[in-house]
């Protein structure tokens, strides 16, 4: 049996399609590993979002090639980067023996048997086959308890600084039907939360309406998720939502079902009207403040996180400053802040990429200050209240610690046994910490 080791950068649909790569290939004979030193074959599945993220692979590649004193392992290269090479892998990095595009995933055994059988310089950018497999083997999901089920893959938005609709190609919804299939399944076997993942979750549009002819008059993806949560499964979270096509029904099916969790990914990007029209987001700061006020209005006290990108080309101090205004008035639950990097193939690469690379640090240092500040005072509510938490696992810094995270999607750290595992329990708050909050079982 090939021992195979496979590592994940990226986003959650990165990690979706290892769980189905690993399900794939245990099933076909290969023995997933844990331990990088003792595998015969390394798969990497790659990222290209910013340029440190891509950077990883030709490390990871360098390193694995000079190992020493071991056997030199196949390597195969899946995901983003390998989307946007291809071939080109093969030259800029001797040593990858195969490179499989991010819809061709499922032919992943084949290839594999392929190259162990001598084939070198493999590639294929293909489509996905009509009779993928979308489900992940119980054993090969990243949670026992936690599942993410892929609703939509593609984005045709096309962000100017964005890799993304290059790598992944255009929207493709999943029918749903075959979702809720999913999710009931899932809810068989022990899953307590659901995440729906896409690109863009909100742009969900299928091509017929099977599954979710009875909750007509709204749209697509709000029937979607008052379908999923009519599934009774404990927990319904969903991310990336996508400002533009943000319709109130959404927030509407989170009020009338309890299942579907209150916390909202909505990237923002930033708080300049200039810019983000020179990033073609499609939204102004007027719409997303909107967005924020109705969801801070439900009484279902709503988590908001966000994704904001500083120094984008041309943004002066002032469409920063209005950057800083807006994090104040959002009060984010957190922010997941980024120096722009230019992508090559982009439409902002071609823009003068002119915030130097100090002012960037600056003003991300900053914003992340402002952050820290909003999120404390957001946090200051949390001591004394009870959140239901879903005890995912055992915490390993603390004896008897116990991590989950709370319907708000905060991490939560409290003291408890195995008997808790995978049980929603309630734990009232003690503590804030910078990123998590403690509490204990009540
Ligand atoms: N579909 C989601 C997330 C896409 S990638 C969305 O629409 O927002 C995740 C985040 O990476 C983005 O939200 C953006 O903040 C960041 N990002 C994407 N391209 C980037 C780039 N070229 N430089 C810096 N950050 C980038
Ligand atoms: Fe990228 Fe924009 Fe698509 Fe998000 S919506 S994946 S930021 S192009
Ligand atoms: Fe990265 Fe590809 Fe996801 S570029 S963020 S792994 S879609």
């Amino acid at each position: 049996m090939k021992k195979v080791y496979l590592e994940t950068y990226g986003c959650q649909m990165n990690v979706s399609d290892s769980e189905r790569v690993s399900t794939a290939l245990a099933r076909d004979g290969f023995e997933m590993i844990d331990d990088e030193s003792d595998a015969d074959v390394v798969l990497i599945n790659t990222c290209s979002v910013r340029e440190k993220a891509e950077q990883k692979l030709y490390t990871q590649v360098g390193r694995l090639r000079h190992r020493k004193h071991r056997k030199k392992p196949i390597i195969g290269v899946l995901g983003c980067v390998a989307q946007l090479e291809g071939e080109t892998l093969f030259e800029r990095s001797p040593g990858i023996n195969f490179v499989l595009g991010t819809r061709a995933v499922g032919r992943v055994s084949d290839t594999l048997k392929q190259a162990l059988g001598g084939r070198n310089r493999i590639a294929d950018l293909g489509e996905r086959a009509d009779d993928y497999d979308w489900t992940v083997a119980d054993t090969h999901r990243h949670s026992p308890y936690v599942a993410f089920v892929p609703i939509i893959e593609g984005c045709n938005k096309f962000c100017t600084y964005c890799i993304v609709p290059f790598a992944r190609g255009r929207e493709r919804s999943l029918p749903a039907s075959e979702i809720v299939r999913q999710v009931l399944d899932l809810r068989r076997s022990g899953v307590r939360e659901v995440h729906l993942i896409g690109q863009n979750v909100n742009s969900y549009r299928p091509d017929s309406d099977s599954g979710l002819e009875m909750f007509g008059g709204r749209s697509p993806f709000s029937r979607l998720l008052r379908a999923v949560a009519a599934t009774g499964i404990e927990r319904v979270k969903f991310t990336t939502s996508f400002p533009r096509d943000f319709t109130d029904d959404i927030i509407d099916a989170i009020d009338s079902n309890e299942n579907l969790c209150n916390w909202v990914h909505l990237p923002v990007q930033s708080g300049s009207d200039r810019v983000l029209r020179s990033m073609k987001r499609g939204h102004t700061v007027d719409r997303y403040k909107r967005i924020i006020d109705k969801l801070k209005a439900s009484d279902r006290d709503i988590a908001i996180t966000t994704d904001i990108i500083v120094g984008f080309p041309g943004e002066s101090e002032k469409d920063f400053a209005e950057t800083v205004k807006l994090v104040e008035y959002c009060g984010f639950d957190s922010s997941y802040i980024f120096k722009y990097s230019p992508r090559p193939g982009t439409p902002a690469f071609e823009m003068e990429d002119d915030v130097t690379p100090a002012e960037k640090t600056i003003r991300f240092l900053e914003l992340e200050n402002v952050q820290k500040r909003v999120q404390s005072q957001r946090l200051s509510r949390y001591p004394g209240k009870v959140l239901k938490v879903l005890a995912e696992g055992r915490s390993t810094r603390t004896e008897n610690g116990i991590s989950g995270h709370s319907t708000c999607h905060k991490v939560v750290n409290f003291l408890g046994g195995d008997e808790h595992l995978g049980k929603v329990v309630d734990v009232r708050v003690k503590e804030i910490k910078a990123n998590s909050l403690f509490g204990e079982i009540i």
